[in-house]
């Protein structure tokens, strides 16, 4: 399983980094809004930083101003990903994306259905919001569950991509789950290390060794 963070913070980009767990990076509007400044350079920045896949989303609602958009996108770097938000003219730029060799992930995306769409369509990834439906008391996991049936089903290539990720649950179910991504926020990233019983366990570890021998190196 792939772990992506879902951030445009360059300082969260550079130190989830240096733990050597993270493969990709997720950005949206809503990300890069709150960093300022020039958005360009910021995407620019981001694709320089990160070796592995950068989604960059569009903003155009027609499939002409999408493939536009995405044309000048890829110029930032060989690893871009084109995100494209789950409309029909957003299908229409997929499958023309997909022609030009360019990879792209399909975001907004609540249903089954929708993502059948994006892999008919050639979508490289598609990005489930699970944690906004789990906050519409709609278990989120359970859409992941039936993609990932339907694409074994079929044998599509499409990526299973968990996003709206809100606690470590819902990365674990996303694996058990058979989910090929999950793009996790940098606070989520540190919650999955944790767990009381390993701060016991090291505390008692450390008080008995420098009982015993004094301080630790
Ligand atoms: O990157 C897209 C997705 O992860 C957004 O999550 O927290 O805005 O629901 P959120």
């Amino acid at each position: 399983m792939r772990f992506f963070i879902d951030t445009a913070n360059l300082e969260e980009i550079r130190q989830a980094k240096e733990y050597g767990l993270i493969d990709g990076v997720t950005t949206n509007p809503t990300l890069l809004s709150r960093e300022g400044g020039d958005w360009r350079d910021q995407m620019r920045a981001i694709c320089e930083e990160v070796d592995g896949p950068v989604s960059l989303e569009v903003v155009s609602s027609n499939a002409g101003g999408m493939v536009e958009e995405a044309k000048e996108l890829v110029k930032y770097g060989s690893n871009v990903v084109i995100k494209i938000p789950m409309l029909m003219e957003g299908m229409k730029a997929v499958r023309q994306l997909s022609e030009m060799g360019v990879k792209t992930n399909v975001t907004v995306a609540f249903s089954p259905a929708q993502a059948l769409l994006a892999a008919k369509a050639g979508a490289t990834y598609i990005s489930l919001f699970i944690g906004r439906l789990d906050g519409l008391s709609q278990r989120g996991m359970d859409v992941v569950e039936q993609i990932v049936t339907i694409y074994d089903n079929y044998g599509f290539e499409t990526e299973v991509l968990v996003a709206s990720v809100r606690h470590p649950m819902h990365i674990i179910e996303a694996a058990l789950a058979g989910a090929d991504v999950a793009t996790i926020p940098y606070r989520v990233l540190f919650q999955l290390a944790e767990h009381p019983m390993t701060d016991l366990g090291i505390k008692q570890f450390d008080e008995d060794w420098e009982k015993a021998f004094g301080e630790r190196g």
